[in-house]
């Protein structure tokens, strides 16, 4: 087998060329300016940030790309071309609420809903947009449309938000408002605040609790190592409703607890007894116990997962880059056995590339499908990836995608 393909990023350049052409081609003129937002990987702490926890993203160098005019009316006239595929949406900003706009053009131009219902209105606009974040993959495509589209409307109605830490955090609460409320999807603050506070060569250390964030130095190349992503390609149809229901089952375990999010655990035996305890009353035919079970161990996920955060920091902090890889793979044994949002895809690319040497190897993202994550020596890339390919191929899966992740910056103005 020849070496595996990795699949690449568009230099900002070209991502702004083409977002620019494909504008040019559908909106008569020019563009007031190019701005792009990247996906991201999580290193650790997943589930945890509608908890109240703590996780680590990085910034991919892959990107959504916008080319944005300012209307002096209220059309908003939307071109996209993802995966190749064009296409158009045409409406006004009064159709941009919920239950008003669907698909796409939800995550493009729902922004611009939430940005008024923050006390920002904005005019309308035309867009054109163009991107190398694999759809469908769980690199948070979506939140890098919504945070292109809301850093070029920042801009161009002068809201001032896009140039500081604080304003942004403020455009990432307004983009997830849109992806709650607009786009119906119940997530955290993850995917924005990986497209919009992170930097080039840091990965993020978000507090969920309060919105505070730290860049945390992470140079693989210093420590002669990379992170591959392998895209299992695989997208399971019960994705959402199963999303929803380990948030669901996460705030039932804290009201019962008396607590506002499972962040404020402190004693996490205590806290499953009270988890047990409450299972054995009014049970009618075994159900509440096996209930209370499932909740027992969704909430030992979470309080182990915002610890494993926590380590993993102290060991980069540290310069014990090489000493993570057992919490990466204590994180997907918990996501995989006491959460369980993983699927045979994930665990079989987790499985290959530890067998063949990984450091570490987790799924990243909400699971059900996407992709995993594996830190390896720089060395053992071609390695890792053929063992993956060659491990779906035994399974009868679709061939993996795989990528190199590099810590790379926010979202910006590129043009
Ligand atoms: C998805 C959501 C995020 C986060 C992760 C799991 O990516 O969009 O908010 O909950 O799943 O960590």
């Amino acid at each position: 087998m020849d070496a595996v393909e990795i699949a690449g990023a568009w230099t900002p350049e070209e991502g702004s060329r083409r977002a620019r052409e494909l504008f040019e081609d559908r909106h008569p003129g020019a563009p007031d300016g190019v701005w792009a937002a990247p996906g991201r990987v999580n290193l650790i702490g997943e589930h945890t940030d509608y908890n109240g926890g703590l996780c680590l993203p990085i910034a991919l160098p892959h990107r959504t790309y916008v080319a944005l005019r300012r209307r002096e009316d209220d059309e908003v006239h939307l071109a996209s071309a993802f995966e190749g595929e064009v296409l158009g949406w045409d409406g006004a900003l009064s159709d941009l609420h919920p239950g008003g706009v669907a698909g796409w053009a939800a995550y493009a131009a729902g922004i611009a809903w939430a940005l008024a219902e923050a006390g920002t209105p904005v005019t309308g606009f035309d867009a054109a947009l163009s991107s190398c974040v694999p759809t469908a993959a769980g690199l948070s495509s979506s939140a890098a449309v919504e945070c292109a589209v809301g850093l070029a409307l920042d801009e161009v109605n002068d809201l001032g938000m896009g140039g500081s830490d604080e304003g942004r955090a403020d455009l990432v609460r307004i983009a997830v408002r849109t992806e709650n409320e607009v786009v119906g999807a119940r997530t955290g603050d993850l995917d924005q605040s990986a497209a919009l506070r992170t930097s080039a060569g840091n990965a993020l250390l978000l507090d969920c609790l309060d919105g505070s964030a730290r860049q945390v130095p992470f140079d693989l190349d210093a420590a002669g190592l990379e992170l591959l992503v392998i895209d299992t390609r695989a997208t399971h149809s019960h994705a959402t409703g199963a999303y929803g229901q380990r948030r669901a089952t996460c705030e039932a375990a804290a009201k019962i607890l008396g607590i506002r999010t499972l962040r404020e655990i402190t004693d996490l035996d205590a806290a499953l007894a009270v988890l047990k305890d409450e299972g054995l009353k009014d049970e009618v035919e075994g159900q509440k116990s096996q209930d209370a079970q499932e909740m027992v161990r969704r909430v030992r996920h979470v309080v182990t997962e915002i610890q494993r955060v926590r380590d993993f920091v102290a060991l980069v902090d540290a310069g014990r880059l090489l000493e993570v890889g057992p919490l990466m793979n204590a994180s997907h044994d918990s996501l995989r056995d006491d959460y369980q949002v993983s699927c045979p895809e994930l665990d079989v690319a987790v499985d290959a590339a530890r067998a063949a040497g990984a450091i570490g190897a987790r799924m990243t993202g909400g699971g059900f499908g996407g992709c995993a994550i594996a830190l390896i020596e720089a060395d053992r890339r071609d390695a890792v990836a053929r063992a993956a390919v060659e491990a779906f191929a035994e399974h009868g899966f679709g061939i993996p995608r795989i990528y190199v992740a590099v810590p790379s910056a926010a979202g910006g103005r590129v043009g």
